[in-house]
């Protein structure tokens, strides 16, 4: 009996041990372009990911963005307004757009 309830303080010490010290975690920062069509971004794309997946793609065309919207819509079933995806699409291409229509 002694041997389980010493077996159990060591394991719990061991426990404590590896959360001693400073735990750092990675901050990373993304930098989100306020402006016009902003808050139709947020309100539409955020609900489900973070901005990340629309920085990590570097700057694109129209079409890509048009196309990304699109996506969302129909393959992971984003309720998003017609009117609301053109706006976003509008935003996307304005801030992280490569100046290319397609
Ligand atoms: C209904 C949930 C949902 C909404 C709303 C949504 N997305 Fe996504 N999005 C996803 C999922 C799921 C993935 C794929 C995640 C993965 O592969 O890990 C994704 C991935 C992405 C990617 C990464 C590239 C790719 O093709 O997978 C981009 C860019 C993106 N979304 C942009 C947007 C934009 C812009 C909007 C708003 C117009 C939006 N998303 C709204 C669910 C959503």
């Amino acid at each position: 009996m002694k041997k389980v309830l010493l077996l159990a303080v060591l394991s719990v010490g061991s426990l404590f041990a590896q959360v001693k010290g400073d735990v750092e975690v990675p901050y990373i920062p993304y930098e989100i372009k306020m402006g016009k069509g902003f808050e139709t971004v947020q309100a539409n794309c955020l609900m489900c990911h973070s901005f990340g997946y629309i920085i990590n793609q570097g700057p694109q065309s129209k079409l890509f963005w048009k196309k990304k919207v699109d996506k969302m819509i129909t393959h992971f079933k984003a309720p998003i307004e017609k009117k609301d995806a053109e706006i976003c699409t509008e935003y996307l291409f304005k801030h992280y757009g490569n100046g290319k229509l397609k």
